[in-house]
């Protein structure tokens, strides 16, 4: 670690910013799903439409998103708070009691949430301890659910500010 900061000071600092949360989803080549909460997400491009994620390499899942060429998106909504712990406990079993359906390369799809991005995983960079999955965006869904927030190792709501014009 940086002699300048140690790693708890360097998590505080990320965790100032404020992000949304995501369980992001792929089949592995013997046909298993594997879910995961992360939320490193980011949007990349517009054109063409580019979004990326970046796992830990040492996830349970990480073998599954390295082998797969598809992974969907889903970006939760407030009351998916359960769904984002459930996706974040390390299990061999996590679709057993979840309800799916199937996409764009058979990949896992979740209800309920903000909006759902399936892609073609395009590029895998290494990033220290994670990868960085580049995927380019082949199908959305979108609602007008409220999103969830995470903050400071906290679930936050995200009220609209109705001052804020742009
Ligand atoms: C709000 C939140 C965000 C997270 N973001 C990420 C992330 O971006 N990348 C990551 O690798 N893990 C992230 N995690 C941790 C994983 O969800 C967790 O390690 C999960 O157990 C991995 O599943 P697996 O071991 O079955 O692969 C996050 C967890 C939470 C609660």
């Amino acid at each position: 670690m940086n002699a300048h900061f140690t790693s708890n000071d360097f998590r505080a600092a990320l965790g100032a910013f404020v992000t949304g949360v995501t369980v992001v989803t792929t089949r592995d080549p013997a046909g298993k799903p594997h879910g995961v909460t992360a939320n490193s997400f980011s949007s990349v491009s517009l054109d063409p439409p580019l979004v990326l994620w970046s796992q830990a390499v040492t996830s349970k899942s990480h073998p599954a998103f390295c082998g797969s060429d598809h992974f969907a998106v889903h970006i939760l909504a407030e009351d998916q708070i359960a769904i984002s712990n459930h996706f974040a406990r390390s299990r061999d079993d996590k679709f057993d009691d979840v309800l799916h359906t199937d996409g764009i390369g058979d990949i896992p799809l979740l209800a309920g949430c903000v909006a759902r991005l399936e892609c073609a995983k395009v590029a895998a960079y290494p990033g220290g301890d994670h990868i960085v999955f580049l995927g380019r965006v082949e199908r959305i869904s979108c609602s007008d659910r409220r999103p969830l927030a995470f903050h400071g190792g906290k679930y936050a709501r995200c009220p609209v500010l109705d001052d804020c014009t742009t």
